[in-house]
């Protein structure tokens, strides 16, 4: 496939003379598996169709709080177009794909009986995966709750559990004769903080204590949904993917609450899932939401770390919210992303050294990648040199990582296409790939042929 092949835009970026150099990738292994991520809510749409049931995010995104007042309704149409998007990986060259599967469009009330046609479209997606040669990574759990649940208390209430597993019983039944790589869920700490524990966010209802159940129910339901899984693909390949950073302080007197972020950000799940207990910091405040024998239901032996890492976190005591700390300013002169992440590649290398040291488990990176405000130039084209920098360093930040010890295995870009970026709805791009969302054409961007050539380099080592 290529230029002209119809399968999407070839002009402008993708003919581009003056490619930009690839990254170091000496150190890393030569079966090192190089792919792209992306999750339900964010590019499927037809959020009415086919039985799919609301979700969380549907409710959330009526509240007016989502950017322009963005909705998922359509996202990238990826529901129709996910053949178009396949040939776009397969041109890239990926070997792995990272998707998540939405629980509502396969049990439109999170339990009970499934939906047939929902199930039905992840058996066509998942083939025609595997028909293009690349390896379908499937994350159960990539935020869109089925609303129904969260009306029965979603994640505060124990109950969860088996919803949970269930669902993944379902899942890994279903498709597990063709998918071997399963996640249980996507950035635990990230969906219970801003869920619960900041106030505002998709249920904020009752604060610390709120908190704390919930971030105990997803570590039991990810315990259960191991043993669910492996029960039924033997062969599988498990694991649970992590936001991990540093959480620095913004200046010398928010130490203690930089500490305390790192506590609920970074390790609140992978401890109790890997090492059978929680950070001391937070122990009494579990305390009150846990059975004997839960920390042993939690900590189900998993074959791999999923890291999402982004940038480092800047950190302020605040002593009115509800766990003592805040986000911080930026020290100045900090490089920092077009949307204002920073950027920060030896952060990217100490936290790849860290998670292998404190979890000895080898590491996928899951997601890394920048988001901007790319726009087509006259021409059509779009060229995002300030992410091909960004991959370039962090890809050689993660070499570095790979030369000091750390077992890294495989690296995935957020995102294969621009898409429904949350709170910033469509303002965000994070995509290789443009999406001109009024048509749905999808444009390959400069990064598009940077992260192509360097796959092919690495492959033809
Ligand atoms: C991560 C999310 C992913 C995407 C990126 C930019 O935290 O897992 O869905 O929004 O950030």
């Amino acid at each position: 496939m290529g230029p002209g092949d119809g399968t999407a835009n070839s002009a402008g970026a993708d003919q581009q003379q003056n490619v930009p150099e690839l990254a170091p990738i000496a150190a890393l292994r030569r079966d090192f598996i190089w792919g792209v991520s992306t999750s339900s809510f964010q590019i499927e749409g037809a959020t009415r169709e086919d039985g799919r049931g609301p979700s969380v995010w549907d409710t959330y995104c009526q509240t007016g709080q989502v950017a322009n007042h963005d909705t998922g309704d359509v996202a990238c149409d990826h529901y129709h177009r996910y053949l178009e998007d396949i040939a776009l990986m397969q041109r890239l060259g990926v070997q792995a794909y990272r998707f998540s599967v939405a629980w509502p469009r396969v049990l439109p009330q999170g339990r009970g009986t499934p939906n047939e046609p929902g199930l039905a479209f992840y058996d066509r997606l998942i083939d025609a995966i595997l028909a293009a040669g690349i390896e379908p990574w499937l994350c159960l759990y990539h935020w869109d709750l089925p609303q129904a649940l969260d009306d029965l208390g979603g994640w505060t209430t124990r109950d969860c559990v088996g919803w949970f597993t269930d669902y993944a019983a379902l899942v890994a039944g279903r498709y597990g004769d063709r998918v071997k790589r399963f996640a249980t869920f996507n950035e635990p700490s990230i969906f219970t903080l801003f869920g619960y524990g900041f106030g505002g966010g998709v249920r904020d209802t009752s604060g610390a204590d709120t908190l704390h159940r919930a971030i105990h129910h997803v570590n039991l339901s990810h315990g259960a949904a191991v043993d669910a899984v492996r029960a039924r693909v033997p062969s599988s390949s498990i694991g649970a993917i992590h936001n991990y950073q540093p959480c620095l302080p913004s200046t010398p007197v928010d130490a203690q609450a930089a500490n305390c972020c790192d506590t609920y950000w970074n390790r609140a799940f992978p401890d109790p899932q890997c090492h059978g207990s929680y950070p001391h910091l937070m122990q009494a405040a579990m305390e009150p939401h846990m059975q004997a024998g839960d920390l042993a239901r939690i900590h189900r032996p998993v074959d791999w770390f999923g890291l999402n890492h982004y940038g480092p976190t800047y950190v302020k005591a605040d002593p009115g919210s509800r766990l003592g700390f805040g986000f911080g300013e930026k020290p100045p002169g900090i490089p920092q992303t077009p949307i204002g992440w920073p950027i920060d590649p030896n952060a990217f290398r100490d936290t790849l050294l860290t998670v292998a040291k404190s979890y000895g488990l080898p590491i996928y990176v899951l997601e890394n990648g920048l988001g901007d405000h790319d726009k087509p130039d006259e021409t059509g084209a779009v060229f995002d040199d300030v992410r091909i920098a960004y991959l370039r360093d962090y890809i050689g930040a993660m070499n570095d990582a790979a030369s000091a010890g750390a077992d890294i295995r495989g690296y995935f870009v957020w995102s294969l296409l621009d898409n429904f970026e949350w709170d910033s709805g469509y303002s965000v791009r994070f995509g290789l790939t443009y999406v001109d969302y009024p048509s749905q054409r999808r444009i390959p961007k400069a990064s598009f042929r940077w992260y192509g050539n360097l796959i092919k380099a690495a492959r033809d080592r």
